[in-house]
This record gives C-alpha cells, sequence and structure tokens, in this order.
C-alpha cells in the first residue's frame, strides 16, 4: 500500500473516525467567513451546537484548540492575583492548572490520584479555608485516565459559594449529557473533532449571562487581546449583521464539518447517543477484563468515550506499535503519571460501534498473545456482545 493510504484507523481519544457526510462538507470549495450566507451557516451551527449543551445562553465557535478556549474563560473571569481552584486528576485536568499559573492567578490545585476523583466534600472543605475563590475550573471527562468527573456536585458547590464555573467537556461533548444551563455552568468547552466525530481544529464554547455581564463591569482586562472576550462582544453586536461575530477569519470548512456533526447527533437523537457510548464503553470494559487486564477508571465513574488500560509491566508501547503495525489500529499511549503504564483507546462518536470496537478487541487479544500473555482470544469478544445484547 502507498504510504499515503495508509492511514490507520483511529482508535485513539480523537480525533477520531469521521463519517462520510462530514467528509463531503468539508470538501466543498471554500467558503468566505462573511456575508448573508455565510451568516445562516454560522448561526445555525450554533444553534445546533447550543442543543447539545443544553444551552440557551450564547455559543460561539472558537477557531483554535481546545486549551486556548479553555485559556479564555479563565483570562476573562479571574484577574491575575485572584484564586481560582483547579479540580485535577489527570493530565488534562493539570494542565487547566498549568493555564490558571500562567495568567497569574492565584491557584487553588485540588488534585486527586490518576483515576481517583476529588470527592465533592473535598471542595466544600477547601472553600472552608479559602473564602475569596472566584471560580472553579475542572475536566468533565478526563482523557488521560478515562475518568468521569462528578461535574453536577462540583457545579451546586460552586453555586452556593457564587464562583464561576468553568467546565472543560472537549471529550464528553456530544457523547455524554450536558446540562450547562441546569448545572450552573458559566464557561463550557466542547469540541468538533473528539466524540462529535468531526474535524479537528475548533472548539464550540457556551458562555452564560452571568459571564457577559461581569465582563461588561469588568475594571481590568486580559493580557491578550484575542482572547478578550469583551473583544469578541464587540464583533457579535457590530458586525452580527454582515455574518461575521467575531474579531478574525475563522476555518470556515471546520465550521461546516461541524454543522454536518451536529446535525448527525441530533438526528440520531442524544439520549439514544449518549446510551450508545455508555453501553459501548461497558461492553469494551468487560472484554479488556476478561483478557485479564485492568481498567484505570473505577466503574462506577468510568467514561463512555475513552478506556485507559493499565497494560502488562513494560509492554505499553510494544502493544501499541503492534496494534499500529499488524493491525492498522491505532490506540493511545500513557499520559503524566500513567506515561508508560497504560494504553489509551477512545470508543468516541462512530468508533463507539461494534464495527469498530470488535476489531479493535481482536487486535488487542491477538496482540498480547504474540507478547507472549496468555489470553484467550474469544472471550473478550463474547463478553462484549453479552453486554451489549442485554
Ligand atoms: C479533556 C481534554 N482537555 C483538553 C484537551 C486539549 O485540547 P487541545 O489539544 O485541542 O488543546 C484535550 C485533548 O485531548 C482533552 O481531552
Amino acid at each position: 500500500m502507498g504510504k499515503s493510504l495508509r492511514r490507520p484507523i483511529l482508535m485513539i481519544p480523537g480525533p477520531t473516525e469521521v463519517p462520510h457526510e462530514v467528509l463531503a462538507s468539508v470538501s466543498m470549495p471554500v467558503y468566505p467567513h462573511y456575508g448573508r450566507d455565510w451568516a445562516e451557516i454560522y448561526e445555525e451551527t450554533t444553534k445546533l451546537a447550543a442543543q447539545l449543551f443544553n444551552t440557551s445562553g450564547e455559543v460561539i465557535i472558537f477557531p483554535g484548540p481546545g486549551s486556548a478556549a479553555l485559556e479564555m474563560g479563565i483570562a476573562n473571569l479571574i484577574a491575575p492575583g485572584e484564586k481560582i481552584i483547579v479540580i485535577s486528576n489527570g493530565f488534562f485536568g493539570d494542565r487547566i492548572d498549568e493555564i490558571a499559573h500562567h495568567l497569574g492567578c492565584r491557584v487553588v490545585s485540588l488534585k486527586a490520584d490518576y483515576g481517583r476523583v476529588v470527592e465533592p466534600r473535598e471542595l466544600e472543605e477547601t472553600l472552608k479555608i479559602h473564602r475569596d475563590v472566584k471560580g472553579l475550573a475542572v475536566v468533565h471527562n478526563e482523557t488521560s485516565t478515562g475518568v468521569k468527573n462528578p461535574i453536577i456536585a462540583y457545579g451546586r458547590i460552586a453555586k452556593e459559594h457564587n464562583l464561576f464555573y468553568i467546565v472543560d467537556a472537549i471529550s464528553s461533548y456530544g457523547a455524554v449529557e450536558l446540562q450547562v444551563d441546569d448545572w450552573g455552568i458559566d464557561y463550557c468547552v466542547g469540541y468538533a473533532g473528539k466524540a462529535l466525530s468531526s474535524v479537528p481544529g475548533i472548539a464550540p464554547v457556551a458562555i452564560g449571562p452571568e459571564v457577559f455581564r461581569f465582563i461588561e463591569d469588568r475594571e481590568w482586562k486580559p493580557s491578550s487581546w484575542f482572547l478578550d472576550l469583551t473583544v469578541w462582544k464587540n464583533y457579535m453586536d457590530k458586525w452580527r449583521p454582515i455574518g461575521h461575530p467575531y474579531p478574525s477569519t475563522v476555518p470556515t470548512h471546520s465550521i461546516v464539518g461541524l454543522r454536518e456533526a451536529l446535525k448527525i447527533a441530533l438526528n440520531e437523537g442524544l439520549e439514544k447517543r449518549y446510551e450508545r457510548h455508555e453501553k459501548m464503553a461497558a461492553g469494551f470494559r468487560k472484554a479488556v477484563k476478561a483478557m485479564g487486564l485492568e481498567v484505570v477508571a473505577p466503574e462506577e465513574y468510568a467514561s463512555p468515550t475513552v478506556t485507559a488500560v493499565r497494560s502488562p509491566e513494560g509492554l505499553s508501547s510494544k502493544i501499541i506499535r503492534e496494534m499500529l503495525e499488524k493491525f492498522n489500529v491505532m490506540v493511545s499511549g500513557g499520559l503524566g503519571q500513567l506515561e508508560g503504564k497504560c494504553f489509551r483507546v477512545g470508543h468516541m462518536g462512530l468508533t463507539a460501534t461494534p464495527h469498530y470496537i470488535v476489531y479493535t478487541i481482536s487486535a488487542l487479544a491477538r496482540t498480547l498473545k504474540n507478547l507472549g500473555v496468555k489470553v484467550d482470544e474469544y472471550r473478550p469478544i463474547e463478553e462484549f456482545y453479552k453486554h451489549i445484547e442485554k
């Protein structure tokens, strides 16, 4: 096979496989990023995106990486020198902590070991000690460990203490229930190229009304022009009529792809989509356990979109390489504290289906066998089907 044709099957936790309808939509000629026709496309996309957030507030399509969209949230709500609590139990929680430090915030880090969760009562205890906190930030679905955090419980506490609540839903958006308004989330970052199965590079962001009220009266400015929401608000107010409610050129193709992926998600039905992800993920965990392997996340907090699997001693890079070279299946390595200790499998959007998962289970079992691990090749697949056909 020619090198350019050897594209692996993406069983990584994003980017993921993309449906044909989305691929077709991004192979159209280039759209301008303003004008009446474009305005319709953009407005429709934000309305569809809002349905997945369950918000009646503003949604913007942030033209860049999820990390920058998170930085925008903190940079606008917490002034340098003010306190923010960052809950972290993995690599991406640690990243938010790092972002807040970079922005000059006084960060109260509330950490749990990878694979565990910070109990809501620990947040309550922390707030008894730190009474001058302005905000709380947390990852919904920690992609480095496959742990889904209890963001509803954290949100209740954040509201009781009048905190701005910032949620990273980058690897859950489109696959896991999100109730931005009802759960008191002020600023929520989703992503196009993960569980929504569109192309990467843009992040839908839900921004609540409290945020806009706050920035209107704010007496300080974030040090970044592009990330300053008052700059964005100005363009929303002034240039919305000409279809350009943002300060810069945006990647129109990625937005058109996102619009298509949002339609697919809504046509499937959100409840059904959440159930599909839960079921496929639980089936996959059963299969992995039937191979004698251990999942990093406790079952109670296990993610519907990504599973981190502890690898037999010293085998993680070999497993990843063999899966890719022999079976053309790409899985990811461990991050942070789990580097070299686990491999991670994404089952999100298009890949949260038996079509992709059964082949991955089979490739994994064969890989383990080839590497000298005693494993029954058929029982894991049986376990997967037993679960999904329940
Ligand atoms: C939960 C989470 N947060 C943040 C990020 C970083 O996103 P980006 O690479 O788009 O900046 C990722 C990427 O995998 C993620 O999974």
